[in-house]
């Protein structure tokens, strides 16, 4: 190769060599000088999947201390991972503050449930809790119901077709169900890939948690010059001229359905949690403005689909590998909806208990949300340990297996999750997620169950669990799906994806 480099590029090469040789040395004396300014995160690894195998390995190696320190850049952070210590600091509400962890999700949710500390989390939940009145629940139970039928039509499009990468496909359904409960909008992200809302979503994610790891560029400054600032921006100005449009939208459309009361029978809409939020006002009598829904509305988009499709996906390759759950799940399928089609209801959900064990199992292996971060807002004892006002701390997933609450952590156990055998277990040891949540997965994972079975084509120690904002598998989930063979009576128009002739299925 040396060979045809002519002489007059040979003055570019030898540029080319100082630069990175000059590059190399400022790294290697950057790297020992400021070394203890800059702290750990530099032997962090600033790949997500090393990085969080990296967090895992320290809570082996330090699990018979309460708790350990780590730099993560200027910022040290205290890592706990038992129940009993993270019990001081969630159980009491003075410690609520999230400030530096989530200052990155900032510009895109303003300071909306998520990210909002003190006073104004406090005003905000007390409006926002009734918007989950059971009702809209049900409502959000058809969009679901709908949403469900959508995926398994495609997956019967790839039935018995071998390998088969779900991730994706779970994924565009929970971001199919967020947008329509959230904002009343549908936006058919099942079958349209390219809408470019929803790939800002992902963008905006990736953007946010590689910043996060890179404490260089925390500074705004350095980041706007030499980071990712401007797709940042770029990004950021799509998903917020997105969702206030669909804000103005629908405030409009509230107003002319309240100002007309002939259209309510033709033209009403399901609710949706934006309407709630329209609506919802204070102890004074005063309503949110267009930007305090749109912070609610943007960390809904943020935090309720991601987690959900992670959980499903994880759900799904957990029962894939472990034949018995499925078919018990599938049992208990049987014994509620028989051989019928039908749409399922709040009261099949209510029976639906051990695939809701399923459900907690997978997420206890699997915490969608595999870290979250709290400041102590004031002089506080966690364990023997005096902590002061203003530490960080991090709560981590290594929580949930704990061999004394967990026996045989690492297996798959849907049985642990019965309330029976929940008696006696410390009230910290497993962290609960939403209802909203459960509702999904039991909507989802129902409907697959009903239709196919689930084989798996991974190892567990083939899934690269990437723990970034959402513990996510790195390289997908591989599964095979066949039809069940059952026979099938037509209640629901067009739910006929699980119908087929035997001479359709032989033909693989
Ligand atoms: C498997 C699914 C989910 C898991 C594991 C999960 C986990 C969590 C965790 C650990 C937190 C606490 C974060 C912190 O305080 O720093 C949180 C907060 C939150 N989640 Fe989720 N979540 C899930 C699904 C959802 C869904 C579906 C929604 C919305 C529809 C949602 C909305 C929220 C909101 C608004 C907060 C902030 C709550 C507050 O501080 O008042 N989550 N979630
Ligand atoms: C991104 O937007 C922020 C806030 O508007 C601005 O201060 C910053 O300079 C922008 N960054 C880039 C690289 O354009
Ligand atoms: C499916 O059903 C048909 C007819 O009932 C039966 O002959 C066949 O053995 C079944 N196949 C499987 C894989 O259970």
């Amino acid at each position: 190769m040396v060979a045809f480099i002519g002489v007059y590029t040979f003055g570019f090469v030898a540029a080319t060599v100082c630069v990175i040789l000059l590059t190399y040395i400022t790294y290697e004396l950057l790297k020992t000088y400021l070394y203890p300014f800059i702290g750990n995160a530099l032997q962090l690894k600033s790949n997500a999947g090393d990085f969080f195998c990296q967090v895992v390995g320290y809570t082996k190696e330090f699990w018979n201390s309460p708790l350990f320190k780590l730099w993560i850049g200027p910022v040290p952070f205290l890592i706990l991972y038992h129940a009993e210590t993270i019990e001081t600091v969630l159980s009491n509400p003075v410690h609520m503050d999230k400030a530096y962890a989530y200052k990155f999700l900032h510009p895109w949710l303003g300071t909306g449930l998520l990210t909002s500390t003190g006073d104004k989390w406090r005003r905000r939940r007390k409006m926002l809790t009734p918007t989950f009145h059971f009702s809209i629940l049900t409502e959000f139970l058809e969009v679901m119901n709908e949403q469900a039928e959508v995926l398994i039509e495609k997956f019967e499009k790839q039935a018995g077709k071998g390998p088969l990468n779900c991730f994706n496909h779970i994924t565009l359904c929970a971001l199919d169900i967020i947008c329509e409960t959230a904002m009343g909008k549908k936006i058919y992200a099942q079958s349209n890939h390219d809408s470019e809302y929803v790939h800002s979503v992902y963008r905006m994610s990736d953007i946010i948690t590689r910043r996060q790891r890179m404490p260089w560029y925390w500074p705004d400054f350095v980041y706007n010059y030499f980071g990712e600032g401007r797709e940042h921006n770029r990004s950021l100005k799509i998903l917020h001229s997105f969702t206030e449009s669909v804000i103005n939208e629908r405030a409009e459309y509230i107003t002319y359905v309240e100002s007309d009361s002939e259209s309510d029978q033709g033209m009403r809409k399901r609710r949706a949690f934006l309407d709630m939020l329209l609506k919802a006002t204070d102890e004074d009598g005063k309503k949110l403005t267009h930007k305090d829904i749109q912070e609610e509305v943007d960390t809904f988009m943020f935090e309720g689909h991601d987690t959900t499709a992670a959980a499903m996906n994880w759900a799904i390759h957990l029962l894939g590998s472990h034949p018995e759950v499925q078919k018990k799940a599938q049992q208990e399928l049987f014994e509620v909806f028989s051989e019928s089609e039908r749409p399922i209801n709040t009261e099949d959900l209510k029976k639906l208990r051990y695939l809701e064990c399923v459900i907690k199992e997978s997420l206890r292996l699997f915490p969608s949300v595999p870290f979250f971060a709290r400041t102590i807002c004031e002089n506080t004892q966690i364990n023997v340990y005096k902590v002061p006002k203003g530490a960080n701390v991090i709560i981590t997933y290594a929580l949930h297996r704990d061999p004394r609450f967990f026996p045989d952590p690492e297996e798959f156990r849907p049985e642990r999750c019965l309330p029976e055998n929940c008696v006696g277990r410390h009230p910290y040891a497993f962290i609960p997620f939403s209802r909203f949540a459960i509702m999904e997965e039991k909507v989802i994972l129902a409907s697959i169950l009903r239709c196919f079975n689930i084989v798996a084509c991974q190892k567990r120690e083939n899934l690269w669990p990437l723990g970034e904002l959402v513990l996510r598998p790195e390289r997908g989930i591989w599964i095979t799906l066949e039809r069940r063979n059952y026979t099938i009576t037509h209640t629901h128009n067009d739910f006929q994806k699980c119908s087929y002739s035997v001479t359709e299925n032989t033909t693989k």
